[in-house]
């Protein structure tokens, strides 16, 4: 979606440059007719005769012949005139028409410019200042019908186009926020499950997000993979308390129980649709793979693990080492650091641990502002 908002607000900028050309020569145009008028009657000043001879044709055959003109020349009243005056009032008509040409190009000016500024393709409000300002283009008739009328239908079906395009949106905005709030509820409760996992689930998502960052990630990549990363331990909600809080260390049998939730996890979510769900199901599954293959459930081995959830691994085991857990100590920051740069090309991705090591002060920043409490009792 990101890839074609930027070519949206790409083809944006060039119909900018393409209106301000068209700007530039309606004026140019709207000069000459002036001086043609100015001719038209200066043929009777001796001095200027023969001045601007031929340019009449000049621009005629630039913008054709007023159709009203021709109706109006039809009629005895004018054709009885002078041709000095009956050329004034045709380029008149014809400066009237490109005033009109004029106040449209910088509407549609106005109009691009939000669409390069704000990246948002349409608006509601953007589609009812097209149609209220349709009716205008009906006085291009004056010069050509056919154009007038082409020109009116074309705005109508545009600023249709806009209010429709606007719906969409709107929709689009609304489907990410209800999966967001989804999102957020589902974490709340993971989070809820197991009184030591605390802070937990926020951390590892400011972990992921940082990491994503240091590696050039797009933003709404970024983005997703925030939100996608809190639900990676959902599937510790199919695990029994007794064995998720169990104090000391777990049997063989419970720890194969507790390697159960990725699987739980990817199940959970498995009929959601959207793309930050579809990368928390990823996510929820892979999280505990290993980039040697020798992780959970499915072994997956470097790159068959999705970058995302090769990220999501850094953050977690970091995050894990660093908190108290009812079976183990908070280790050393330090000491978890030295265990990641470790376990490079083994546990994990080295491009990752590489941003890990790039970005460690924000890590690190993060990990004392959401320090669990009984962490911060201890360190105050
Ligand atoms: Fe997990
Ligand atoms: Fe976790």
């Amino acid at each position: 979606m990101s890839d074609v908002k930027k070519r949206i607000v790409q083809i944006a900028k060039m119909l900018f440059a393409a209106a301000t050309v068209a700007k530039v020569i309606t004026i140019v145009l709207m000069v000459v007719t002036c001086l043609q008028i100015a001719a038209a009657f200066s043929i009777k000043v001796p001095a200027l005769t023969g001045f601007f001879d031929g340019h009449i044709s000049q621009i005629e055959s630039v913008l054709g012949r007023s159709t009203v003109f021709e109706i109006l020349f039809q009629s005895a009243n004018l054709s009885a005139m002078e041709p000095v005056y009956t050329k004034a009032i045709e380029l008149f008509i014809t400066f009237l028409s490109l005033l009109v040409l004029l106040y449209y190009i910088g509407f549609f000016k106005k109009l691009i410019r939000r669409i390069v500024e704000e990246g948002q393709p349409f608006s509601a409000e953007a589609a009812r200042h097209m149609r209220e300002n349709s009716w205008g283009l009906l006085l291009l008739a004056l010069v050509n019908p056919v154009l007038g009328l082409l020109m009116f239908l074309l705005f109508r079906f545009f600023s249709l186009v806009f209010e429709y395009g606007a719906y969409l949106q709107d929709k689009a905005g609304e489907t990410s926020r209800i999966q967001e709030e989804v999102i957020v509820s589902l974490a709340e409760i993971t989070e809820n499950k197991s009184e030591q996992t605390g802070q937990h689930i926020r951390r590892v998502s400011e972990y992921s997000k940082i990491l994503a960052q240091q590696m050039g990630l797009p933003e709404e990549q970024v983005e997703s993979l925030r939100l996608a990363s809190t639900m990676h331990d959902l599937g510790k909600l199919m695990i029994p308390s007794e064995i998720l809080d169990k104090p000391g260390r777990l049997t063989d049998a419970e720890f194969a129980e507790i390697k159960k939730h990725p699987g739980f996890g990817e199940h959970l979510l498995h009929n959601v649709e959207g793309e930050t769900m579809t990368l928390a199901r990823q996510i929820a599954l892979e999280h505990h793979e290993r980039y040697d293959g020798k992780g959970y459930p499915n072994g997956e081995t470097g790159e068959e693990i999705g970058l995302e959830s090769r990220i999501v691994a850094v953050a977690d085991v970091y995050d894990a080492l660093t908190s108290r857990r009812s079976y183990k100590d908070a280790w050393d920051p330090k000491v978890a650091y030295d265990e990641i740069v470790r376990c490079s090309g083994t546990q994990f991705d080295p491009k990752v641990v590489e941003a890990f090591v790039a970005a460690y002060d924000q890590i690190d920043a993060v990990r004392k502002e959401y320090a669990d409490d009984h962490i911060a009792n201890k360190a105050a």
